[in-house]
């Protein structure tokens, strides 16, 4: 009888409010979108898939959307000096303006979410053409960054209405990433557990992972970490900041120049990291960089891997283990001038975590970049 009660209580407390398909798209914006969309198809190996601008009757940006695996960016710049886009990307740099999420409902997940707390940025709005209807409504997140939720189910054209297709005007070779891993948010000093909560009451996320700055620290910084995700697990936000340290952390150094809290990187996934970071190193792509020294040990800590570890090696890939399996990880340098938003490139073997075993070397390799930026 108690079982019983247990499980109804189980199944009652475990409706999902806001049920979540995925990541839709991220949208970045920055300063000239056509010299960023080249970037992103000759380095990135994305593929250009529709454009809007003045050609599709919009008079104040042009937007740029690309495309490899699962993972759709947006790149928009503003056309005019003084519009909302040009202030943004002013005040902070290229970065992360939209994390957009794929729902069924998109007007349900707008109510689910501001009847909780979430403040409003968009009320559900319906986009239509000759394809189909596309609903989008929005709300705020940390810093100036928000959510969209973009409901599709009704929609059959390439992108969204608004957008027309465009094609590459060059051989797209991609380098095989797969789907966003995570995205994870920078916010000021002591408002991590804020924003934690935010994500739990507001979208029924739930805390996967903490890890405090005992974890995440060195000689000279430290911050701290919480993971949540939403209830099926296909999108995992963790949340830094900044903590106690003898000099500046990365994540300080992130708000400075930022401007306020934002999205710090975007982990994009990959079944062969190998060929993925060895094409992305060939056409230029910069990465942190590991001393060798940390080869010396790592084969230790984490045991078998199936990969060929000379080649992990020699790309300067990222090892760690936990109970479920190893992940193989890289992190870029920052893709704008100020130290801001970068990438890694993830794969999994069966790890769900993030490369705790990593983060002291990873950390050591930021504070040398922090250092020639003379920023630490
Ligand atoms: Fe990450």
């Amino acid at each position: 009888m108690s079982t019983e009660t247990l499980e109804k209580v189980t199944t009652t407390t475990e409706v999902d409010f806001l049920p979540l398909n995925g990541t839709d798209h991220i949208e970045f914006y920055v300063g000239n979108a056509k010299q960023s969309a080249y970037y992103y198809q000759s380095a990135w190996g994305y593929e250009l898939i529709a454009y809007a601008g003045p050609e599709t009757g919009v008079r104040d940006r042009a937007s740029y959307v690309l495309k490899q695996g699962k993972i759709v960016l947006v790149l928009t710049s503003s056309i005019l000096p003084d519009s909302e886009i040009a202030q943004h990307h002013a005040k902070h740099g290229d970065g992360v303006k939209v994390l957009a999420l794929w729902v069924d409902d998109a007007r349900k997940s707008y109510e689910a979410t501001t009847s909780r707390g979430a403040k409003g940025e968009m009320e559900p709005q319906v986009f239509t053409d000759e394809h189909g209807e596309v609903v989008i409504s929005a709300i705020q997140t940390y810093g100036e960054t928000i959510h969209k939720f973009v409901e599709r189910r009704n929609y059959k054209g390439t992108f969204m209405p608004g957008f027309m297709p465009k094609k590459s005007l060059m051989t797209i070779k991609p380098v095989g990433l797969k789907h966003v891993d995570h995205c994870v948010g920078n916010v000021e000093l002591g408002r991590m557990n804020d924003w934690v909560k935010f994500y739990e009451d507001v979208m029924g996320f739930k805390l996967l992972l903490t890890f405090d700055d005992k974890d995440i620290s060195t000689e000279y910084t430290a911050l701290m970490s919480k993971v949540v995700s939403n209830g099926n697990g296909y999108v995992k936000f963790p949340i830094n900041e900044p903590a106690e340290g003898k000099k500046k952390s990365q994540i300080e150094e992130y708000i400075e120049f930022y401007k306020g809290a934002g999205c710090q990187h975007i982990a994009v996934a990959t079944d062969d990291i190998i060929t993925t970071v060895g094409e992305l190193r060939a056409r230029g792509i910069e990465f942190l960089y590991v001393p060798d020294t940390y080869y010396d040990e790592v084969w230790n800590r984490v045991g078998h891997i199936n990969e060929d570890m000379e080649a992990i090696k020699r790309l300067n890939i990222l090892v760690d283990r936990d109970e479920e399996g190893y992940l193989l990880q890289l992190f870029t340098k920052p893709v704008q001038d100020r130290p801001t938003v970068f990438y890694e490139i993830i794969q999994r073997c069966g790890a769900k975590s993030f490369g705790k075993g990593n983060f002291k070397a990873l950390f050591e390799s930021i504070e040398r970049e922090q250092e020639l930026r003379g920023n630490l």
